[in-house]
């Protein structure tokens, strides 16, 4: 039995969705255990390409249980739309492969409506959000006024949580941002729709990991966003409002620390930010276009461009200590190919002084120039190799030099973005101590 999590160590996008594919034959167990439909995996299997957002990536492999754990914030429109792709693309024949917790929260219209008035009030200062209402659910939950996927079978309790929060949203909705009102009897209806229709999929998913554990399964904890998108250790406020690092999912699945093997960071070979706030080494000139375009970036959730820069080793090393990365996987690694040199950022220089750590305060993020080592580039297409061995001399030398610098080894590289497109140097879910 192996628990590894593959977690986010840039501002998410990094390829996680195509990583977690590729470990899932692996596993038994995949789970997502925070954020909701604010995330977007691309996944591209025998050239078809699936866009997820709230079901597990494991969902493409036959052979594993899905869970969409506690900490998760549901929006079940957006949930029963990817069941219903997925059952008539064939995927999901069995509702027993996707379960989700009671536990979870529900993202509601009024949600999604203060996610949008708030953005659109806080013009210049904008985080730039996705949308999703994911700020406003989350803050529901810790108020303790939310409602929970389980409450969706219980019309009472249903229609009671619905009026007491129809009362205060509304109000905020309308007289504060003079948006229009959301019909709390029509949103009832819908809940309970929504409950129907989710019931076959509703569960108690901390004791189907429990189970998993105890049978000594192989579970494979799917991060959403990334490390500098996290609540407390990101870039706040330009963050979401989830935990997204490692140990969320022990509070966001139900676990506890001590039964966390390995811990998978993912990063890009460059650096990519959808959104406001800062970014130490985005290209906002001709450079930063040529990695876009090379790169296809543009974000699978809301299609807007991504800003992109260099590599940045400071926020890695940052990641690596607040997640205790065991290992790396550089994804992207072919988009770099005929770029020339290349550069990384090794430090930032910060009101003159030199800092190798991740600065504390948004201001002096915001004001940090990196200080960057340049390496030589190939040119060569490398989405053809399969083997650390058959990548050109300076695509290996980039890759150890990100090991050197994070002091973490690089355990898989992502050369295209097919499943089979992957390098592997070890086997992710060796028992631990191997
Ligand atoms: P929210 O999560 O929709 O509230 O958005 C807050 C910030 O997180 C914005 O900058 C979003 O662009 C960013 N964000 C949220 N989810 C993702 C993701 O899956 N990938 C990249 N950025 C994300």
């Amino acid at each position: 039995m192996t628990t590894l999590v593959a977690m986010g160590a840039q501002w998410g996008d990094e390829g996680k969705g195509k990583l977690v594919d590729w470990l899932a034959p692996q596993a038994q167990l995949v789970v997502r255990f925070h954020g909701g439909n604010n995330a977007g995996h691309t996944l591209v299997v025998d050239g078809e390409q699936t866009v997820l957002h709230v079901v597990p990536a494991g969902v493409l492999d036959p052979g594993t249980i899905n869970l969409i754990g506690p900490g998760v914030v549901v929006d079940p429109f957006a949930l029963l739309a990817e069941i219903d792709t997925l059952e008539a693309r064939g995927v999901l024949r069995d509702p027993s492969r996707v379960r989700v917790s009671g536990r979870a929260h529900v993202i509601l219209d009024w949600h999604l409506a203060l996610d949008k008035a708030r953005e659109e009030a806080a013009r210049d200062r904008a985080i730039g959000t996705t949308g999703r209402g994911i700020g406003p659910a989350y803050e529901d939950k810790v108020t303790r006024r939310g409602i929970r996927v389980a409450d969706l079978l219980d019309p009472e309790r249903l229609r009671e949580a619905i009026d007491r929060l129809a009362e205060q949203k509304n109000f905020e909705l309308v007289e504060y941002y003079q948006w229009e009102p959301v019909d709390g009897d029509a949103l009832y209806a819908k809940c309970l729709e929504w409950g129907r229709r989710l019931e076959p999929y509703i569960d108690h998913t901390t004791r189907i990991l429990d189970g998993a554990l105890r049978e000594g399964k192989n579970v494979l904890f799917e991060g959403a966003q990334g490390t500098f998108l996290d609540i407390d250790h990101g870039t706040y406020p330009y963050v979401t409002s989830s935990n997204c690092v490692a140990g969320a999912v022990c509070a966001g699945a139900g676990i506890g620390p001590t039964r966390i093997d390995r811990v998978l960071g993912i990063t890009k070979a460059y650096t990519t930010r959808v959104g406001g706030g800062p970014f130490p080494t985005e290209e906002e000139g001709a450079l930063g276009e040529s990695l876009r375009k090379a790169g296809a970036e543009f974000g699978a959730t809301t299609g807007r461009p991504r800003r992109c820069g260099w590599l940045d080793a400071v926020m890695l090393r940052e990641a690596a200590t607040v997640n205790g990365f065991t290992a790396l996987a550089v994804n992207k690694l072919d988009v770099l190919s005929g770029f020339g040199e290349l550069r990384i950022a090794t430090a930032y220089r910060v009101d003159g002084k030199v800092m190798h750590d991740f600065p504390m305060t948004l201001r002096e993020i915001q004001s940090a120039e990196p200080v960057y080592e340049t390496l030589p580039g190939w040119d060569d297409d490398v989405r053809e190799c399969r083997r650390f061995e058959d990548l050109p001399e300076n695509a290996r030398a980039y890759v150890e030099r990100i090991e050197t610098l994070v002091g973490v080894p690089v355990e898989i590289l992502s050369v295209g973005p097919g499943r089979d497109e992957t390098i592997a140097r070890d086997e992710p879910f060796r028992p631990i101590g191997r």
